[in-house]
């Protein structure tokens, strides 16, 4: 089955196509990163008209590219939240038409959800149930996944999200936006044991936490000018610190469920230090240890096309009444 996936959770408007819920044919993705940049993070209303400017084209593209039509396609499946609400909407009205216009079946999917499917697109199979941790710019999660159907949320974060957290360092640092690649870029030449930044504790153990961290950079920074050594030292503690708090949470859902698996998505994903201690850690602890490709680690199509696949081959619809949610 030929599934087209719809993705408008915030500044990127992506569709692909994905046959059977593996094999991705097209995946393509536009980006508004370049109009957000000189504001130092995204604007609502930029992305969401952006979103509206180019989602035909981009569906286009992804039909053609896969070399498929409009009626070859056995589902629509489009990302209905969380996200940015004006972008959301774009993309869930853009699937109800088609819906409506070509009688084909609809499926709302949950974004963060569709970031754990990542893993199973193009890649090797993975065994039920297991450990997923999403780390992306709006959101740190923990689910445990019984199947695809039946995902329970274990702990999500209390106040930033991770990504939001390496955006907001490379702020305070003077880097730019997205933060994520720039902090990563930075850590490479810093002394990671220079300063012992901590993430906070939590209420709940499998909760997150990652502003108090955020606020310890700053007080490191007011009122300072810095050498390029002592940015390079604070971005690299801050990187540390903020991965290791992901491994301990991780690695403590899958032993209090006794789950040797563990599943990990989201845009911080592509941080190659960060997949570098998961894998030599999670070894040392016996879990074993998943990432998508790092192009299928941010928002992409395919991973909702994907899921939706999953969801719909369980018996999930949507209709006419399908709404975005913001969550
Ligand atoms: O999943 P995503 O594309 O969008 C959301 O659903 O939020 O994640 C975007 C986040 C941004 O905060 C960005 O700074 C972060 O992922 N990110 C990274 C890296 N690449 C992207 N964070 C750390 N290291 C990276 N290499
Ligand atoms: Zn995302």
């Amino acid at each position: 089955m030929y599934v087209l996936g719809i993705e408008t959770s915030c500044d990127e408007t992506s569709a692909a196509v994905v046959k059977d819920g593996r094999k991705i044919l097209s995946n393509v993705v536009s980006s508004s990163l370049k109009f957000h940049k000189k504001y130092g993070g995204v604007v609502p209303e930029i992305a969401s008209r952006l979103c509206l400017e180019t989602i035909s084209f981009v569906t286009d593209d992804a039909l053609g590219q896969a070399g498929v039509s409009l009626k070859d396609i056995g589902l629509v499946s489009v990302t209905s939240g969380p996200g940015l609400l004006g972008s959301l909407l774009v993309g869930v009205s853009f699937a109800k038409s088609l819906y409506l216009a070509l009688g084909v079946p609809l499926l709302g999917v949950d974004h963060i959800q569709s970031h754990v499917y990542a893993n199973f697109l193009n890649g090797r199979p993975i065994k039920l149930p297991f450990i997923a941790l999403v780390v992306s710019g709006g959101h740190t999660s923990l689910f445990f996944v019984e199947d695809f159907g039946r995902i329970r949320t274990l702990g999500e974060t209390q106040d930033d999200a991770c990504g939001e957290a390496f955006d907001k360092v490379a702020k305070i640092l003077g880097l730019g936006y997205p933060g994520g690649p720039l902090i990563e870029k930075l850590a490479r030449s810093g002394n990671p044991k220079k300063i012992r930044f901590r993430c906070s504790e939590t209420g709940r153990e499998l909760d997150f936490s990652f502003s108090g961290i955020k606020t310890a950079v700053l007080y490191a920074v007011r009122g300072r000018r810095l050498t390029l050594q002592e940015k390079r030292d604070i971005a690299a503690s801050f990187q540390e610190s903020a991965i290791g708090a992901l491994i301990r949470k991780a690695h403590l859902a899958c032993r209090l469920k006794r789950t040797p698996r563990l599943v990990i998505g989201g845009g911080v994903v592509a941080n190659s230090r960060l997949r570098e201690r998961f894998y030599a850690e999670s070894k040392k602890a016996g879990i074993d240890c998943y990432f998508p490709a790092s192009d299928l680690c941010t928002d992409n199509a395919a991973m909702v096309a994907g899921f939706g696949h999953a969801l719909f081959k369980r018996g999930q619809r949507s209709g006419l009444y399908l709404t975005a949610g913001a969550g």
